[in-house]
């Protein structure tokens, strides 16, 4: 049976990624904050958005193409910033800029990634964004953008929901460090994911090459004490100013969930807003993503990427309608990882693209910018 066959969606990786990743990944990948209520309607709120099929528009050939800051990609998804990808499987940064780069898809990462800027740029042809968590020292600030800049990336997001760590209780529960400390009941973890055991064993052990090298590489501390976390500090508008000054390239804010803050982020020129409650991995008990999209879409004429909680084509379609220029989605592209390891990123992409072009025909539409014509105003 081919993968498309065995997994048609995202709903089916799921439980072969649980089953080849040691269960403190999986925790560290699956976990929401508190009683991640957030984090399940992430999900669910989906099927609330509803869209009305067409009929007798004869063939048609939905263009899947859409256009952010300046550039042509030829889906409308991309891949977000994920921390540690490579603990969820070896070399998982490289294989998902590989992929965006061939898929002509963006690709961001993260600051407390696996692999460094240098060593993930050129695999993007050019598709690279940057995620930065805010570092307080000046002198490290400019080092890193330095980095980025040169190793091609050329947008810069910056990630504004993380005033403090959060408390992930699943996460804790799994015993997580960072770097992965093995104790007995991790290694008894680790030996019954022996595919898993084997490619990390010859990949290396997962460690945060790009912040570690900018101070103590913190052994064994649980993962929201390690160095990202040391070195980074509670941004202010101040900052965005700075970081505005010092950064040529597209600037994006990623974690914007309150239409008020538009005003004076417009005003500061960043050029796109990042909707996103971070995979509700950072506070419990707030709107979904998808419920605050429309009043932000109303207050700003900035591009809007959006995210949290996308698993199929047909969510995408939903955001697009309700305002999103661009949708990104995390979790999903490590389930695909975890679950088909190299090939994880292509199956993914190939699946979600299959869904929506399936979708845009029932709807007729042959112009992801027309998303919005096709939501059902009301269900009579
Ligand atoms: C395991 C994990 C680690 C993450 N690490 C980061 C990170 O380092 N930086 C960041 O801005 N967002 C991070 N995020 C949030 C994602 O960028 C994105 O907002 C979120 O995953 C979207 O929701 P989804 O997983 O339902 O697609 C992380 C998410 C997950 C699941």
């Amino acid at each position: 049976m081919t993968l498309e066959y065995k997994y048609p969606a995202v709903e089916f990786l799921k439980p072969k990624a649980r089953r080849r990743i040691p269960h403190f990944v999986w925790e560290y990948l699956d976990s929401g904050t508190g009683a991640e209520v957030t984090h399940k309607r992430n999900r669910t709120i989906f099927e609330d958005i509803k869209m009305m099929p067409s009929i007798l528009h004869g063939p048609i050939e939905p263009d899947t193409r859409k256009t952010l800051l300046g550039k042509t990609y030829d889906l409308p998804f991309g891949v977000a910033p994920v921390g540690m990808s490579g603990l969820v499987w070896p070399d998982a940064e490289s294989l998902l800029a590989k992929n965006a780069g061939d898929a002509n898809i963006p690709y961001c990462l993260s600051t407390v990634a696996c692999q460094t800027p240098e060593q993930v740029g050129p695999h993007t042809k050019g598709n690279g964004w940057f995620q930065l968590y805010p570092p307080r020292d000046p002198d490290i600030r400019r080092d890193m953008l330095r980095r980025v800049k040169e190793a091609g990336f050329e947008t810069l997001v910056l990630t504004v929901d993380l005033p403090e760590a959060s408390r992930r209780e699943r996460q804790a529960r799994g015993g997580i460090t960072h770097p992965p400390v093995l104790t007995a009941r991790l290694l008894a973890q680790i030996a019954r994911r022996p595919a898993w055991a084997i490619a990390t064993a010859l990949h290396g052990r997962p460690e945060m090459p790009f912040v570690s090298q900018y101070g103590d590489a913190s052994r064994g501390l649980p993962i929201t004490e390690h160095i990202g976390y040391q070195l980074r500090t509670s941004p202010d508008m101040e900052y965005v100013n700075w970081l505005r000054d010092h950064w040529q390239g597209p600037l994006v804010l990623k974690g914007i969930m309150n239409h008020k803050d538009v005003e004076r982020l417009e005003a500061i020129g960043v050029d796109a807003l990042w909707v996103s409650n971070h995979a509700g991995r950072q506070f419990d008990g707030t709107l979904t993503s998808l419920e605050v999209l429309p009043s932000i879409r109303r207050a700003s004429k900035l591009p809007i990427i959006f995210d949290s909680g996308v698993e199929r084509g047909m969510d995408i379609l939903r955001a697009l309608a309700l305002g999103a220029d661009f949708v990104m989605l995390g979790s999903a592209w490590h389930f695909a990882l975890g679950a088909l390891g190299r090939q994880g990123p292509a199956h993914l992409t190939s699946i979600l693209k299959k869904d929506l072009i399936a979708n845009m025909g029932q709807l007729g539409l042959v112009d992801l910018n027309d998303c919005a014509r096709c939501l059902c105003s009301k269900i009579a």
